[in-house]
């Protein structure tokens, strides 16, 4: 099948590799002429693991091309998939300039039916909108072209798109009953026809509710964050070990083990926007979505949780205080910096007067990039960074070593060598990689979200 992506970012990148790689001919478009140069000249503009050789393949295939032509994109594919951001606006709504461009661009340059699949997290209703922008698009060209607008959002995770878009735990794709709408049905009835060979992992419902249900599987999911958080900063004061929790709760069938774990907050690119963008969709309902609203105030307080627990160790003030942060994207494997709890620590030691020396396996460029523009306002608090070439460089001489992402590679340290570096031998660990009763057998001095068990009373 021909299709176009409209948006060559992380869903997009994936979505027109994977597709292609099942055999579709795919023409990615995007407005950033460097990251299609990236793009074209071999190289990948974001870390997703096994996503280049999928790319790859499929360009010396032929069966994946990168352009900015917007009227070539448009003539391309009969399927065109808006996969552009859908960044907050200033009252947390989801700010949809850059989807309803893509909608206006297709109905500039469309000759003949199209299917348009808002693969975009969209609020409830942007089909509706999409549809208007396209139809304006048409009638000022006195145009009367077919075409469909389909809900298929997307639930790739970062880190783990390929794999999560070649085995999807479940395909949603909402379409409405006109002709073309059904038309749109047996489009993509084929197109994702290679997913459900095994069994049948699409959902089919209407546009509405495929909309609403992007959002509330990330609103679930943030809500399941925010408790575990919640409940682990009072087992800190009552002596409960969080993660004996989490194993004693997750065991139950209908609670399950996943999405339980504590830490110093959730990040990306897709939580904090989405739960935002639900809040402010029910508000134009005249609803408040109150567990909601809690669940975000409980996320903000818990990025500042790491730097709290600094602080009441070696007080208000940090200058001449120098602490090694290990892990600086919002997850492991993947070097994505929106919203990452790394940076309101970072920020929390660096106005307080500390240096940080900080490393992160992928991010540090990108960490690089984000950290200058957070301190663009004051660039000397910027100068008290710096990027350490490996995880042990970035100890040395340090007051003590603050743990933000959980890659693998930090799990299994040598303890003796991390002990050695420190000037202190004291880890703040965001991620509860550690066990108390291991490190205080090592001689080092924990302090874990919600594991406070070994230093009560
Ligand atoms: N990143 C994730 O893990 C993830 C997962 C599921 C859903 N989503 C959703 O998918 C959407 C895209 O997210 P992303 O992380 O891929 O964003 P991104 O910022 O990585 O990519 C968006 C791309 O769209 C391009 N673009 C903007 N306007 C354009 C236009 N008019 N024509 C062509 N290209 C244009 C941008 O230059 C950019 O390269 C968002 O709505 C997001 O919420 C993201």
């Amino acid at each position: 099948m021909k299709i176009t992506i409209i948006g060559t970012g992380y869903v997009g990148l994936v979505t027109g590799a994977c597709l292609a790689e099942l055999g579709n001919d795919v023409f990615c478009l995007d407005v950033d002429q460097s990251k299609v140069d990236i793009l074209n000249n071999g190289g990948i503009p974001i870390h997703e693991p096994g996503l280049d050789d999928v790319v790859a393949r499929n360009r010396a295939a032929g069966r994946l091309q990168f352009s900015t032509d917007v009227a070539a994109s448009v003539a391309h594919g009969d399927v065109q998939f808006i996969a552009v951001g859908t960044p907050p606006d200033e009252d947390g709504s989801a700010d949809l300039q850059y989807v309803l461009a893509a909608a206006r661009n297709i109905g500039r340059h469309m000759d003949g039916f199209k299917v348009v699949v808002d693969k975009s997290t969209v609020p409830v209703g942007t089909a509706d909108k999409v549809s208007a922008a396209i139809a304006d698009e048409l009638a000022k060209r006195g145009k009367n072209e077919g075409f469909s607008v389909v809900s298929n959002p997307e639930f790739l995770k970062e880190g783990a798109a390929v794999e999560d878009f070649m085995r999807p735990d479940r395909i949603v794709i909402g379409h409405d009953q006109t002709t073309e709408g059904l038309r749109a049905h047996a489009l993509m009835k084929k197109l994702y026809a290679p997913f459900n060979r095994n069994h049948e992992r699409t959902y089919w419902m209407d546009v509405r509710s495929a909309e609403f249900t992007k959002y509330s599987a990330n609103a679930m999911l943030a809500t399941r964050i925010s408790f575990m958080n919640e409940l682990a900063n009072l087992a800190d004061k009552v002596g409960a070990d969080i993660e004996a929790v989490r194993h004693g709760i997750g065991s139950d069938p209908r609670i399950g083990h996943s999405f339980l774990y504590a830490g110093c907050g959730y990040g990306g690119s897709c939580f904090p926007k989405d739960v935002q963008a639900l809040e402010r969709t029910a508000r134009d309902y005249d609803q408040d979505l109150l567990i909601l609203r809690a669940v975000e105030q409980v996320n903000d307080f818990q990025k500042h949780v790491l730097g709290k627990k600094v602080v009441k160790r070696f007080g208000d003030d940090l200058s001449g205080k120098h602490f090694a942060v290990w892990g600086l994207a919002f997850k492991p494997n993947t070097d994505d910096m929106r919203e990452a709890s790394s940076r309101v620590l970072i920020g929390e030691l660096v106005r307080r007067g500390a240096t940080v020396a900080v490393y992160d396996p992928v991010a540090m460029k990108e960490a690089e990039r984000v950290l200058k523009l957070d301190f663009a306002d004051d660039a000397k608090l910027f100068d008290r960074i710096s990027f350490a070439a490996n995880p042990m460089a970035a100890l040395g001489d340090a007051d003590a070593l603050a743990i933000v992402t959980e890659w693998k590679a930090f799990r299994s340290p040598d303890f003796d060598r991390v002990k050695a570096a420190l000037k202190n031998p004291v880890i703040f660990d965001g991620r509860n990689l550690f066990e108390p009763q291991v490190m205080a057998d090592i001689g080092i001095e924990y302090h874990g979200i919600g594991r406070s068990i070994l230093t009560r009373g």
